[in-house]
């Protein structure tokens, strides 16, 4: 991974962190990017203490994935410092137990799972098409099996469930690879979907009441970030994976996903509903509008 650029949200917990010190370790340069400026630090520190002489480089980029405003601001700095990108991996997510809505007015698991990126990658995307061989992976979960998909309640659900609501954005992350892996095949960019297991990391660590003890009890069957990050690992490194796009990974291999997760109607819905609530296209031409104009004195 020698001089490859990789950018990793959610950089500093769990299955991110591990992905991003695996990448480092092979010499890679790593956009970390996450909303915690001293967990990020911390990560970068010791990463660098203890890995000192690996060639690659680790770069914090700040930002909260709930709020649309905070998403274009990580894309303006990726855009400042970078002429190019190789891998971007789509990892930070959450799940959220009682209904909050974000600053922007939507659903905040929606909001942080799928609508952060499917607009980070879309300001992105003429980075990646300045790469050799660029890979998009997007952490997706088996609960995505769970979902009960109606388009018109993803943005604000008039009832809420927990699982449900990670559930739907879930199969939302499988829905939006397909998409994008049709779109973007003619310009060689491959975007790939992940489950990494059951993890023990800090996943859930806010919960309460009966879903903490379901957590709890369920400990014991978990696998470590380690083991969970492998297949991202997989997918943002092997020759093996070259040209394979559109598919869902699990123990780095192909998995059919659910039958709504392979729907096209499905896709197309929500594609056009995250259009609609992010404005990619205005927002990257404000960006390159700003790019163009001179530095002031
Ligand atoms: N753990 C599992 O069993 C499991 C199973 C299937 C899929 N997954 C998926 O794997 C991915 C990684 O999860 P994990 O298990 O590594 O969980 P984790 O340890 O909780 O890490 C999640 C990361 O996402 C970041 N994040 C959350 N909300 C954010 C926001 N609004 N803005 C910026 N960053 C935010 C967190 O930042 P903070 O540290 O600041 O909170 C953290 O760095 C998620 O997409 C998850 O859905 C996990």
């Amino acid at each position: 991974m020698k001089n490859k650029i990789c950018l990793v949200t959610g950089a500093n917990s769990g299955i991110g962190k591990v992905t991003t010190r695996e990448l480092y370790r092979q010499g890679a340069q790593v956009i970390m990017v996450c909303r915690n400026q001293e967990k990020a630090l911390q990560v970068k520190m010791d990463l660098e203490a203890q890995y000192p002489k690996t060639g690659g480089k680790l770069d914090i980029v700040l930002g909260d994935l709930s709020r649309q405003d905070e998403v274009v601001k990580i894309a303006r700095d990726v855009r400042q410092r970078y002429r190019h990108l190789d891998v971007l991996i789509n990892n930070a997510g959450l799940v959220v137990q009682e209904k909050q809505m974000t600053e922007d007015g939507i659903e905040y698991t929606f909001a942080v799972n799928h609508l952060a990126p499917f607009l980070l990658t879309s300001l992105l995307l003429d980075l990646l098409r300045q790469s050799d061989e660029p890979r998009i992976i997007n952490l997706s979960s088996e609960a995505h099996r769970m979902a009960r998909f109606q388009v018109s309640q993803l943005a604000n659900p008039k009832k809420y469930n927990v699982m449900r609501a990670y559930g739907n954005s879930k199969l939302c992350n499988i829905l939006f690879t397909r998409q994008l892996a049709q779109r973007l095949q003619p310009e060689g960019i491959t975007v790939n979907s992940v489950h990494p297991g059951f993890v023990n990391s800090n996943f859930g660590a806010g919960f309460s009441g009966i879903y903490k003890v379901i957590m709890t009890l369920s400990a014991p069957f978990s696998i470590s970030s380690e083991a969970g990050a492998q297949t991202s690992l997989y997918l943002a490194t092997s020759p093996n994976v070259k040209g394979i796009t559109g598919k869902y990974f699990v123990e780095k291999k192909v998995r059919k996903p659910s039958e709504a997760a392979l729907s096209d109607y499905y896709a197309d819905q929500l594609w056009q509903l995250s259009e609609q609530l992010t404005q990619p296209d205005a927002k990257l031409r404000h960006l390159k509008e700003r790019e163009a104009q001179p530095l002031a004195e």
